[in-house]
């Protein structure tokens, strides 16, 4: 089973956890379009949810897959998150922000009630950040005297796009994509980097994530989050 395929079954599988009714996070990525193809097949034949986009790419997919779409300006509670991930470890600490959306991703996040990361298995890693390079939204303003403090903390960063033609996120702002040699200690790191000024959120996701749904060459795996 190749990787694409393995991303498609495991988006589709976390769709079964919808029902009606429910006010649904919509990931940001390539796993995660799966699971939106998904529902606006699942809203053409009746299902009534409302989704809140994570990102305006998103938010564009949505509105050609023809799902009502609302914002947390409206509902401050969300029941169901459907996300992807760039590194997972057994304890379902993420790295996301591949996809420079981890902003509103984390925001999403918080407010959901449940949240199904959905992955192939390419994704599970040992030590989160060993394999993927952490993303850190900065501000534009300072932005060098901001990766020099982030620089303290990673082994080197990179600023996404090149100094030339950084990369603009949904928020305006320039990502830092971090290199470590593994995160052992995710929860100390992601608030070491949102001290730095300039800082507006990076990539790491502690007890956020209630499942794991993992697309594997064999089928699906799952890993769940023991408290
Ligand atoms: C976007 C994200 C994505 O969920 C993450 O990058 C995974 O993307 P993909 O499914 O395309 O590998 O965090 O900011």
């Amino acid at each position: 089973m190749n990787r694409e395929h393995q991303k498609k079954i495991a988006a589709e599988k976390a769709t079964e956890e919808i029902q009606d009714g429910m006010i649904l996070g919509l990931g940001t990525g390539s796993t995660a379009y799966y699971a939106l193809l998904k529902i606006g097949q699942m809203v053409k034949n009746g299902l009534d949810i409302i989704g809140i986009p994570t990102s305006d790419g998103t938010e564009k997919i949505a509105v050609e897959q023809g799902i009502p779409l609302s914002s947390l300006s409206v509902y401050s509670k969300i029941d169901l998150t459907i996300d992807g991930a760039d590194e997972v470890d057994a304890h379902l600490n993420l790295i996301k922000g591949g996809g420079a959306a981890l902003v509103r991703e984390k925001i999403i996040a918080n407010a959901s009630q449940r949240i199904l990361i959905v992955v192939d298995e390419s994704k599970v890693s040992h030590i989160i950040g060993t394999s993927f390079a952490l993303p850190v939204e900065i501000v534009k303003f300072g932005w060098e005297a901001t990766q020099r403090e982030v620089n303290k903390i990673c082994k080197r960063s990179d600023v996404r796009g090149g100094i030339v033609n950084p990369l603009i996120t949904d928020n305006g702002n320039y990502i830092l994509d971090c290199h470590f040699d593994g995160i052992p200690k995710p929860e100390f790191v992601e608030q070491q980097l949102n001290n730095i000024p300039g800082v507006v959120e990076n990539g790491i996701f502690v007890k956020l994530a209630d499942q794991v749904i993992i697309g594997t060459s064999t089928g699906i795996r799952y890993m769940e989050r023991s408290q």
